[in-house]
């Protein structure tokens, strides 16, 4: 029997499924997991008529990798994969590679880069996105860290990859973090995207009382325009019957939302780089305050907010569709300058064209408005923000003032909109050459001689405030 072209590590379903879909290529995949009845059932329910090697034991899976061995791992962020690298290392040779597959921390992608590089080995941190089914249909592929590592496992990974118009959606995409960053950048606009959905259904049904079906078919009207995986599936959710009862599903889940964290990473680096993100961390804070669900409870009892039953009308409906739109956008324009910032600050040299065009299938956030997004930085310099390619100036220029209606009418109707209010003063505060920020700078000043700076004289000055 000829050797593996490939390893995979971590039989739970992600892992299973990237590597049917590898060996769907014309590649053998050996396979590993930690509790080897998993890997048993796997092969088993299958793998048989397949190019599947199922392995028992990391020496006998290692020994069964064409060399330089290419090995990926499927299994949790975090500790799990240190465990398996520290396995690997005694086992594996110079040159060969490893590759992890899972929503890792940046951080730790950069510490396991170095470890690998002190034992000779190449290592590639890997976004992959696309769920369950898009592991096994072709996901989006996002690979950084050695690019001679890319030489030997990117051809693998692009056939692997969901593929627009014959090219793949994946490719190298810088060294150090870059797979990772991006990777976790992609969830943290995922997060904001999910958010201003969830804030406009909750203003179809709270605001104007229309039922799921209704609410199902305006989704997929919208979804016209931006060919959006989440509002697809926004659209499949709300017509979803509950099997255990009557009525819809989306009425009987419960309204608390659990989270891994690549969203909150997300906002941790944009605060340390100093890039707004405020839609992102709305979202974010959003399933904080989702979650304190007995609080809210306790709390709301308190103060009876009174939620005027306005029955919004068409017009609003048709806003509605508008400031969504544009808080989409608004979470894509967050996420890329946070990428472009960082790229910099990290010396990743990312190409944002490309991270564009590789988000274009395959993963969460796949929407066609990734193809006027890899317009607005096909060329550079880039655009200082994508709300100012010139691209996109009508569409905000329309836009816009239907999101002020959106977030006005949800205020007035008690309803928190927090995913487009930030969406909205995102916009406010970069359109506006002038900001409030002349009293901070003074009451800085003021309290703690910190000294300002003033519109008609350059240096820095202090005053003795008051007496
Ligand atoms: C993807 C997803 C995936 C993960 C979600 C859920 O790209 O396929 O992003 O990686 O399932 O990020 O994350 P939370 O549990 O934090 O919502």
């Amino acid at each position: 029997m000829s050797d593996s072209d490939i390893g995979v590590i971590g039989m739970a379903v992600m892992g299973q499924n990237i590597a049917l879909n590898i060996e769907s290529n014309g590649n053998r995949v050996s396979v590993y997991n930690r509790t080897g009845s998993t890997t048993e059932s796997f092969y088993e329910e299958r793998g048989t008529d397949k190019q599947i090697v199922p392995t028992y034991d990391l020496e006998s899976f290692v020994d069964s990798l064409e060399r330089p061995r290419k090995v990926l791992l499927m299994v949790k962020a975090g500790k799990p994969v240190d465990i398996f690298i520290d396995k690997l290392i005694p086992l594996l040779d110079e040159g060969d590679v490893i590759v992890d597959g899972g929503n890792s921390d940046f951080h730790d992608t950069e510490r396991r880069i170095e470890t690998a590089e002190d034992e000779g080995l190449l290592y590639l941190g890997t976004g992959i996105s696309g769920g369950e089914y898009g592991a096994l249909h072709g996901p989006s592929i996002m690979p950084g860290g050695h690019e001679e590592a890319y030489e030997i496992v990117g051809p693998l990974l692009e056939d692997a990859a969901a593929q627009v118009d014959g090219e793949p959606c994946c490719a190298y995409l810088g060294p150090h973090s870059a797979g990772h960053y991006v990777k976790m950048v992609h969830n943290g606009i995922e997060y904001a995207v999910m958010q201003s959905i969830a804030e406009a259904y909750w203003l179809m049904a709270q605001g104007l009382e229309m039922d799921p079906p209704e609410m199902s078919d305006q989704f997929a009207e919208w979804n016209e325009r931006v060919g959006a995986y989440l509002y697809e599936i926004t659209a499949d959710i709300l017509r979803q019957k509950d099997d255990r009862g009557d009525g819809f599903l989306i009425n009987k889940i419960l309204d608390t939302a659990k989270q891994k964290g690549t969203g909150k990473w997300s906002v941790q680096s944009a605060l340390d780089y100093g890039v707004p993100v405020p839609t992102m961390s709305a979202a974010v804070e959003g399933r904080f305050l989702s979650a304190v669900k007995d609080e809210r409870g306790r709390i709301g009892g308190q103060y009876k907010v009174r939620r005027p039953q306005q029955s919004l009308s068409q017009e609003f409906l048709d806003d509605l569709e508008e400031a969504l739109y544009i808080s989409t956008v608004s979470s894509y324009a967050q996420g890329i300058k946070l990428l472009n910032v960082a790229s910099e600050e990290r010396g990743y040299d990312l190409d944002l064209s490309t991270v564009a065009r590789i988000w274009k299938d395959g993963c969460i956030i796949r929407s066609t408005l990734l193809d006027p997004i890899r317009t607005a930085y096909d060329e550079t310099p880039y655009p200082d923000n994508l709300i100012a390619a010139p691209n996109f100036q009508s569409e905000y220029n329309d836009a816009i003032p239907a999101l002020r209606r959106v977030v006005q009418a949800a205020r007035a109707a008690a309803l928190p909109v927090p995913g487009h209010s930030a969406s909205l003063d995102y916009f406010e505060s970069l359109t506006s050459p002038d900001l409030p920020a002349n009293m901070i700078q003074a009451q800085r000043d003021c309290f703690g001689a910190h000294t300002y700076e003033r519109r008609d004289a350059e240096g820095t000055f202090h005053t003795e405030w008051g007496e």
